[in-house]
Protein backbone atom coordinates (compact mmCIF):
# COMPACT_ATOMS: atom_id res chain seq x y z
CA UNK A 1 0.00 0.00 0.00
CA UNK A 2 1.69 3.45 -1.15
CA UNK A 3 -0.15 6.93 -0.19
CA UNK A 4 0.95 9.87 -1.88
CA UNK A 5 2.04 12.61 0.88
CA UNK A 6 2.94 15.46 -0.79
CA UNK A 7 5.20 16.07 -4.11
CA UNK A 8 7.70 12.98 -3.86
CA UNK A 9 7.15 11.63 -0.21
CA UNK A 10 4.97 8.61 0.20
CA UNK A 11 3.23 7.04 2.65
CA UNK A 12 4.03 2.98 3.66
CA UNK A 13 3.06 2.20 6.43
CA UNK A 14 0.18 0.07 8.09
CA UNK A 15 -2.83 1.26 9.21
CA UNK A 16 -3.51 -1.36 11.90
CA UNK A 17 -7.37 -1.54 12.36
CA UNK A 18 -6.90 -4.80 14.45
CA UNK A 19 -5.25 -3.36 17.13
CA UNK A 20 -6.35 -3.84 20.48
CA UNK A 21 -3.69 -2.97 23.12
CA UNK A 22 0.08 -1.25 23.31
CA UNK A 23 2.65 -1.28 25.46
CA UNK A 24 1.54 -4.82 26.33
CA UNK A 25 -2.05 -4.23 28.08
CA UNK A 26 -1.24 -0.79 29.86
CA UNK A 27 -2.84 1.09 26.64
CA UNK A 28 -6.25 0.29 25.58
CA UNK A 29 -6.45 0.69 21.64
CA UNK A 30 -10.10 0.75 20.80
CA UNK A 31 -10.33 2.86 17.49
CA UNK A 32 -7.21 0.42 15.67
CA UNK A 33 -4.04 2.33 15.23
CA UNK A 34 -1.44 2.84 12.32
CA UNK A 35 2.46 2.47 12.44
CA UNK A 36 3.43 5.52 9.38
CA UNK A 37 6.19 5.02 7.85
CA UNK A 38 7.46 7.29 4.42
CA UNK A 39 9.63 6.80 1.26
CA UNK A 40 11.01 10.11 0.58
CA UNK A 41 12.54 10.00 -3.61
CA UNK A 42 14.31 12.61 -4.42
CA UNK A 43 17.68 12.94 -5.86
CA UNK A 44 18.54 10.08 -2.71
CA UNK A 45 15.89 7.58 -1.70
CA UNK A 46 15.32 7.75 2.01
CA UNK A 47 12.93 5.47 4.62
CA UNK A 48 11.63 7.50 7.19
CA UNK A 49 10.34 4.82 9.77
CA UNK A 50 9.19 1.32 9.61
CA UNK A 51 6.13 -1.09 11.03
CA UNK A 52 5.27 -3.28 14.61
CA UNK A 53 7.30 -6.67 14.02
CA UNK A 54 4.01 -8.42 12.92
CA UNK A 55 3.73 -6.76 9.62
CA UNK A 56 7.50 -6.53 9.40
CA UNK A 57 6.99 -9.25 6.23
CA UNK A 58 4.13 -7.25 4.87
CA UNK A 59 5.87 -4.14 4.91
CA UNK A 60 8.89 -5.58 3.38
CA UNK A 61 7.22 -6.93 0.47
CA UNK A 62 5.64 -4.12 0.10
CA UNK A 63 8.24 -1.89 -0.43
CA UNK A 64 9.93 -4.18 -2.72
CA UNK A 65 6.53 -3.98 -5.11
CA UNK A 66 7.55 -0.19 -4.81
CA UNK A 67 11.34 0.02 -5.78
CA UNK A 68 14.33 -2.26 -5.96
CA UNK A 69 15.32 -1.97 -2.03
CA UNK A 70 19.16 -1.57 -3.28
CA UNK A 71 17.79 1.86 -4.42
CA UNK A 72 17.14 2.73 -0.51
CA UNK A 73 20.32 5.25 0.04
CA UNK A 74 19.27 5.78 3.83
CA UNK A 75 16.72 4.23 6.40
CA UNK A 76 15.56 7.24 9.25
CA UNK A 77 14.68 5.79 12.50
CA UNK A 78 13.31 8.22 14.70
CA UNK A 79 12.74 6.14 17.67
CA UNK A 80 14.06 2.87 18.71
CA UNK A 81 10.43 1.10 19.90
CA UNK A 82 9.72 -2.06 18.10
CA UNK A 83 6.00 -0.51 16.92
CA UNK A 84 8.42 1.83 14.35
CA UNK A 85 12.13 -0.40 13.89
CA UNK A 86 10.13 -3.93 14.33
CA UNK A 87 10.59 -4.27 10.58
CA UNK A 88 13.98 -2.90 10.88
CA UNK A 89 15.80 -6.42 11.55
CA UNK A 90 13.77 -7.76 7.81
CA UNK A 91 14.68 -5.22 5.60
CA UNK A 92 18.32 -5.46 6.68
CA UNK A 93 19.09 -8.89 5.87
CA UNK A 94 17.88 -7.34 2.32
CA UNK A 95 20.07 -4.34 2.37
CA UNK A 96 23.02 -4.76 5.19
CA UNK A 97 24.96 -1.95 4.26
CA UNK A 98 22.16 0.69 4.27
CA UNK A 99 23.04 3.79 6.85
CA UNK A 100 20.70 4.18 10.15
CA UNK A 101 20.41 7.50 10.80
CA UNK A 102 19.48 8.12 14.07
CA UNK A 103 20.37 9.04 17.69
CA UNK A 104 23.10 7.93 19.72
CA UNK A 105 20.42 6.42 22.19
CA UNK A 106 18.86 5.02 19.18
CA UNK A 107 22.01 3.42 18.68
CA UNK A 108 21.67 1.76 22.29
CA UNK A 109 17.77 0.96 22.03
CA UNK A 110 18.64 -0.84 18.12
CA UNK A 111 21.59 -3.12 19.18
CA UNK A 112 19.43 -3.55 22.67
CA UNK A 113 16.51 -4.88 20.80
CA UNK A 114 18.05 -6.37 17.64
CA UNK A 115 21.60 -7.37 18.63
CA UNK A 116 23.57 -6.31 15.25
CA UNK A 117 26.04 -4.13 16.76
CA UNK A 118 27.57 -3.67 12.59
CA UNK A 119 24.61 -1.76 11.17
CA UNK A 120 25.77 0.92 9.33
CA UNK A 121 24.78 3.34 12.20
CA UNK A 122 25.22 7.13 11.40
CA UNK A 123 24.70 9.12 14.60
CA UNK A 124 23.35 12.16 14.75
CA UNK A 125 21.86 15.25 16.88
CA UNK A 126 20.08 18.40 16.89
CA UNK A 127 20.79 20.71 13.21
CA UNK A 128 22.57 17.64 11.47
CA UNK A 129 21.21 17.01 8.19
CA UNK A 130 20.62 14.63 5.45
CA UNK A 131 21.04 15.97 2.10
CA UNK A 132 18.39 14.56 -0.18
CA UNK A 133 19.10 16.61 -3.46
CA UNK A 134 16.73 18.65 -5.91
CA UNK A 135 18.03 21.23 -2.92
CA UNK A 136 16.03 19.88 -0.32
CA UNK A 137 17.58 18.19 3.10
CA UNK A 138 16.44 16.50 6.43
CA UNK A 139 17.11 18.49 9.22
CA UNK A 140 17.32 15.94 12.37
CA UNK A 141 15.60 17.70 16.17
CA UNK A 142 16.35 15.64 18.69
CA UNK A 143 13.01 15.27 20.78
CA UNK A 144 15.02 13.63 23.94
CA UNK A 145 12.04 11.72 26.77
CA UNK A 146 9.35 12.89 23.96
CA UNK A 147 8.68 10.08 24.81
CA UNK A 148 11.85 7.96 24.94
CA UNK A 149 15.46 8.86 25.20
CA UNK A 150 16.19 8.23 21.76
CA UNK A 151 13.24 9.93 20.09
CA UNK A 152 14.05 12.33 17.50
CA UNK A 153 11.86 14.04 14.70
CA UNK A 154 13.02 14.98 11.13
CA UNK A 155 12.06 18.15 9.07
CA UNK A 156 12.18 18.16 5.04
CA UNK A 157 12.82 21.47 3.66
CA UNK A 158 11.28 22.09 0.61
CA UNK A 159 7.99 20.07 1.39
CA UNK A 160 7.96 21.50 4.40
CA UNK A 161 6.85 18.37 6.43
CA UNK A 162 7.92 17.51 10.26
CA UNK A 163 8.40 13.55 10.17
CA UNK A 164 7.35 13.91 14.23
CA UNK A 165 7.26 10.13 14.90
CA UNK A 166 5.12 9.74 18.29
CA UNK A 167 4.69 13.64 18.63
CA UNK A 168 1.39 14.40 17.68
CA UNK A 169 0.18 11.16 17.07
CA UNK A 170 -2.90 8.81 18.13
CA UNK A 171 -3.72 5.27 18.49
CA UNK A 172 -6.56 5.85 16.13
CA UNK A 173 -6.97 4.07 12.35
CA UNK A 174 -8.27 6.52 9.75
CA UNK A 175 -8.15 4.65 6.06
CA UNK A 176 -7.98 8.22 4.65
CA UNK A 177 -4.66 9.22 6.55
CA UNK A 178 -5.28 13.01 6.75
CA UNK A 179 -6.83 14.76 9.84
CA UNK A 180 -9.32 16.95 7.31
CA UNK A 181 -10.79 13.00 6.54
CA UNK A 182 -10.92 11.94 9.99
CA UNK A 183 -13.95 12.17 12.58
CA UNK A 184 -12.92 15.44 14.17
CA UNK A 185 -14.86 13.70 17.60
CA UNK A 186 -13.33 11.07 17.57
CA UNK A 187 -9.70 12.51 16.67
CA UNK A 188 -9.61 14.50 19.13
CA UNK A 189 -10.53 12.21 22.26
CA UNK A 190 -8.19 9.56 20.66
CA UNK A 191 -4.77 12.67 20.66
CA UNK A 192 -6.24 13.74 24.32
CA UNK A 193 -6.14 9.94 25.45
CA UNK A 194 -2.27 9.66 23.70
CA UNK A 195 -1.13 12.80 25.22
CA UNK A 196 -2.69 12.01 29.11
CA UNK A 197 -1.37 8.52 29.20
CA UNK A 198 2.30 8.84 27.24
CA UNK A 199 3.13 12.07 27.08
CA UNK A 200 2.23 14.08 30.43
CA UNK A 201 5.06 12.79 32.82
CA UNK A 202 6.86 15.13 30.30
CA UNK A 203 4.50 17.88 29.62
CA UNK A 204 7.88 20.27 30.77
CA UNK A 205 9.72 19.32 28.54
CA UNK A 206 6.74 19.41 25.63
CA UNK A 207 6.61 22.89 26.46
CA UNK A 208 10.64 23.99 26.01
CA UNK A 209 10.52 21.55 22.43
CA UNK A 210 7.68 23.58 21.36
CA UNK A 211 9.36 27.14 21.99
CA UNK A 212 12.64 25.73 20.76
CA UNK A 213 10.79 24.43 17.47
CA UNK A 214 8.37 27.91 17.46
CA UNK A 215 11.68 30.05 17.40
CA UNK A 216 13.59 28.20 14.69
CA UNK A 217 10.33 29.85 12.20
CA UNK A 218 9.99 26.68 9.88
CA UNK A 219 7.21 26.77 7.76
CA UNK A 220 5.49 23.40 8.52
CA UNK A 221 3.16 22.64 5.72
CA UNK A 222 2.61 18.87 7.26
CA UNK A 223 3.01 17.23 10.16
CA UNK A 224 3.43 13.21 9.51
CA UNK A 225 3.09 11.02 12.71
CA UNK A 226 3.95 7.97 13.50
CA UNK A 227 1.07 6.90 14.87
CA UNK A 228 -3.21 8.00 13.66
CA UNK A 229 -3.58 11.13 11.28
CA UNK A 230 -1.24 12.94 9.25
CA UNK A 231 -1.76 16.82 9.99
CA UNK A 232 -2.10 18.70 6.56
CA UNK A 233 -5.15 20.78 7.28
CA UNK A 234 -4.19 23.72 9.64
CA UNK A 235 -0.98 21.23 11.09
CA UNK A 236 0.23 23.44 13.70
CA UNK A 237 -3.28 23.39 15.31
CA UNK A 238 -1.56 20.36 17.22
CA UNK A 239 0.95 22.03 18.36
CA UNK A 240 -1.26 24.84 20.12
CA UNK A 241 -3.05 21.68 21.49
CA UNK A 242 0.18 20.64 23.05
CA UNK A 243 1.22 24.11 24.32
CA UNK A 244 -2.02 23.98 26.18
CA UNK A 245 -2.29 20.57 27.46
CA UNK A 246 1.75 21.03 28.79
CA UNK A 247 0.15 23.77 30.76
CA UNK A 248 -1.08 21.40 33.48
CA UNK A 249 -4.59 21.10 31.41
CA UNK A 250 -7.77 21.19 33.24
CA UNK A 251 -11.25 22.01 32.97
CA UNK A 252 -14.55 22.48 35.03
CA UNK A 253 -14.87 18.44 35.52
CA UNK A 254 -14.83 16.49 38.51
CA UNK A 255 -14.32 12.90 38.23
CA UNK A 256 -15.62 10.44 40.81
CA UNK A 257 -13.16 7.01 40.97
CA UNK A 258 -14.15 3.89 42.57
CA UNK A 259 -14.15 0.61 43.22
CA UNK A 260 -16.97 -1.55 45.68
CA UNK A 261 -17.35 -5.00 47.29
CA UNK A 262 -20.76 -5.36 48.49
CA UNK A 263 -22.21 -1.82 46.77
CA UNK A 264 -21.21 0.86 50.18
CA UNK A 265 -18.86 2.79 48.18
CA UNK A 266 -20.83 2.55 45.81
CA UNK A 267 -24.08 4.23 46.89
CA UNK A 268 -20.93 7.01 48.79
CA UNK A 269 -20.09 7.53 44.67
CA UNK A 270 -23.24 8.10 43.80
CA UNK A 271 -24.07 10.27 46.53
CA UNK A 272 -21.06 12.41 46.16
CA UNK A 273 -21.66 12.88 42.62
CA UNK A 274 -25.36 14.19 42.97
CA UNK A 275 -24.20 16.83 45.60
CA UNK A 276 -21.34 18.04 43.76
CA UNK A 277 -24.41 18.50 40.72
CA UNK A 278 -26.02 20.31 43.38
CA UNK A 279 -23.51 22.45 44.62
CA UNK A 280 -21.95 23.30 41.16
CA UNK A 281 -24.38 22.75 38.41
CA UNK A 282 -22.17 24.42 36.06
CA UNK A 283 -19.41 21.55 36.90
CA UNK A 284 -19.29 18.27 34.65
CA UNK A 285 -19.33 15.72 36.56
CA UNK A 286 -18.00 11.97 35.90
CA UNK A 287 -18.35 8.52 37.67
CA UNK A 288 -16.39 5.70 36.66
CA UNK A 289 -16.17 1.89 38.47
CA UNK A 290 -12.58 1.15 37.80
CA UNK A 291 -14.34 -2.57 37.63
CA UNK A 292 -15.80 -1.87 34.75
CA UNK A 293 -13.86 0.89 33.15
CA UNK A 294 -11.35 1.40 30.65
CA UNK A 295 -8.10 2.43 33.06
CA UNK A 296 -6.67 4.61 30.10
CA UNK A 297 -10.18 6.54 29.45
CA UNK A 298 -11.16 7.21 32.87
CA UNK A 299 -6.87 8.25 33.26
CA UNK A 300 -7.88 10.67 29.96
CA UNK A 301 -10.92 11.91 32.33
CA UNK A 302 -8.36 12.60 35.27
CA UNK A 303 -6.02 14.81 32.64
CA UNK A 304 -9.46 16.95 32.38
CA UNK A 305 -10.45 17.30 35.28
CA UNK A 306 -9.36 20.20 38.43
CA UNK A 307 -10.40 17.52 40.99
CA UNK A 308 -10.86 13.92 41.42
CA UNK A 309 -12.47 11.44 44.29
CA UNK A 310 -11.07 8.32 44.63
CA UNK A 311 -13.36 5.77 46.63
CA UNK A 312 -12.53 1.72 47.51
CA UNK A 313 -13.70 -0.64 50.19
CA UNK A 314 -10.69 -1.66 52.64
CA UNK A 315 -9.93 -5.17 52.21
CA UNK A 316 -6.76 -7.08 53.62
CA UNK A 317 -6.00 -3.43 55.65
CA UNK A 318 -5.46 -2.09 52.12
CA UNK A 319 -7.84 -1.29 48.87
CA UNK A 320 -8.91 -3.27 46.35
CA UNK A 321 -6.77 -4.19 43.40
CA UNK A 322 -8.42 -2.33 41.01
CA UNK A 323 -8.07 0.51 42.83
CA UNK A 324 -4.41 -0.12 43.51
CA UNK A 325 -3.25 -0.97 39.98
CA UNK A 326 -4.50 2.16 39.02
CA UNK A 327 -3.04 4.25 41.13
CA UNK A 328 0.40 2.95 40.60
CA UNK A 329 -0.41 3.80 37.27
CA UNK A 330 -1.80 7.60 38.38
CA UNK A 331 1.32 7.82 39.97
CA UNK A 332 3.15 7.57 37.57
CA UNK A 333 1.85 10.05 34.85
CA UNK A 334 2.60 13.11 37.25
CA UNK A 335 -0.53 15.21 37.00
CA UNK A 336 -0.05 18.62 38.94
CA UNK A 337 -1.95 21.04 40.46
CA UNK A 338 -5.07 18.94 41.18
CA UNK A 339 -7.44 17.95 44.07
CA UNK A 340 -8.58 15.06 45.01
CA UNK A 341 -10.59 13.25 47.96
CA UNK A 342 -11.23 10.08 49.47
CA UNK A 343 -14.11 7.53 50.42
CA UNK A 344 -14.84 4.03 51.51
CA UNK A 345 -16.56 1.40 53.71
CA UNK A 346 -15.28 -1.15 56.15
CA UNK A 347 -16.53 -3.92 57.99
CA UNK A 348 -13.34 -4.48 60.38
CA UNK A 349 -9.76 -2.63 60.45
CA UNK A 350 -10.57 0.32 58.01
CA UNK A 351 -7.54 1.11 56.57
CA UNK A 352 -8.53 1.95 53.39
CA UNK A 353 -9.02 5.46 53.25
CA UNK A 354 -4.99 6.10 55.19
CA UNK A 355 -4.06 3.56 51.82
CA UNK A 356 -5.68 6.12 49.40
CA UNK A 357 -4.95 9.45 50.69
CA UNK A 358 -1.10 8.27 51.10
CA UNK A 359 -1.04 7.04 47.38
CA UNK A 360 -3.28 10.58 46.11
CA UNK A 361 -0.71 12.38 47.71
CA UNK A 362 2.19 10.20 46.19
CA UNK A 363 1.26 10.69 43.36
CA UNK A 364 1.00 14.81 43.24
CA UNK A 365 -2.78 15.35 44.44
CA UNK A 366 -4.18 17.70 46.53
CA UNK A 367 -6.20 15.48 49.18
CA UNK A 368 -8.67 17.90 50.86
CA UNK A 369 -9.02 16.91 54.59
CA UNK A 370 -12.94 15.75 54.62
CA UNK A 371 -13.24 12.12 53.89
CA UNK A 372 -16.32 9.86 54.46
CA UNK A 373 -15.30 6.35 56.21
CA UNK A 374 -18.40 4.14 56.71
CA UNK A 375 -18.77 1.19 58.63
CA UNK A 376 -20.91 -1.59 56.90
CA UNK A 377 -23.97 0.04 54.82
CA UNK A 378 -24.05 3.41 54.75
CA UNK A 379 -26.84 5.01 56.91
CA UNK A 380 -28.47 8.34 55.76
CA UNK A 381 -26.01 10.20 57.89
CA UNK A 382 -23.03 8.58 56.02
CA UNK A 383 -24.12 9.50 53.04
CA UNK A 384 -24.45 13.04 53.78
CA UNK A 385 -21.30 13.21 55.04
CA UNK A 386 -20.39 13.09 50.82
CA UNK A 387 -21.53 16.79 51.11
CA UNK A 388 -18.28 18.20 53.01
CA UNK A 389 -16.21 16.28 50.52
CA UNK A 390 -18.39 18.06 47.83
CA UNK A 391 -17.81 21.09 49.56
CA UNK A 392 -13.84 20.88 49.89
CA UNK A 393 -13.20 19.59 46.34
CA UNK A 394 -15.11 22.90 44.93
CA UNK A 395 -13.63 25.27 47.20
CA UNK A 396 -11.95 27.96 45.74
FE1 LIG B 1 5.12 4.63 18.81
FE2 LIG B 1 7.24 5.15 21.34
O1 LIG B 1 6.50 4.20 19.95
Amino acid sequence: MIRNIKNNVDWVGKIDWELREFHGADYSVNRGSSQNAYLIREEKTVLVDTVWLPHAEEFVSNLKQIIDLNSIDAIVINHGEIDHSGALPLLMKEIPDTPIYCTANAVKSLVGQYHQPDWNFKTVKTGDSLDLGNGKQLIFVEMRMLHWPDSMAAYMTGDNILFSNDAFGQHYAVEELFNDKADQCQLWDEAMKYYANILNPFSPLVKKKIEEVVSLNLPIDIIATSHGVIWRDNPLQIVEKYAQWAEDYQEDQITIVYDTMWDSTRMLAHRLAAYLNQLAPKTRVKLYNLSNSDKNDVMTEVFRSKAIAVGSPTVGNSILSSVGGWLHFLKELKFKKKRAAVFGSYGWSGEGNKELRELLTQAGFAVVEPEVRVNWKPREEDLSQAEQIAQALLAD
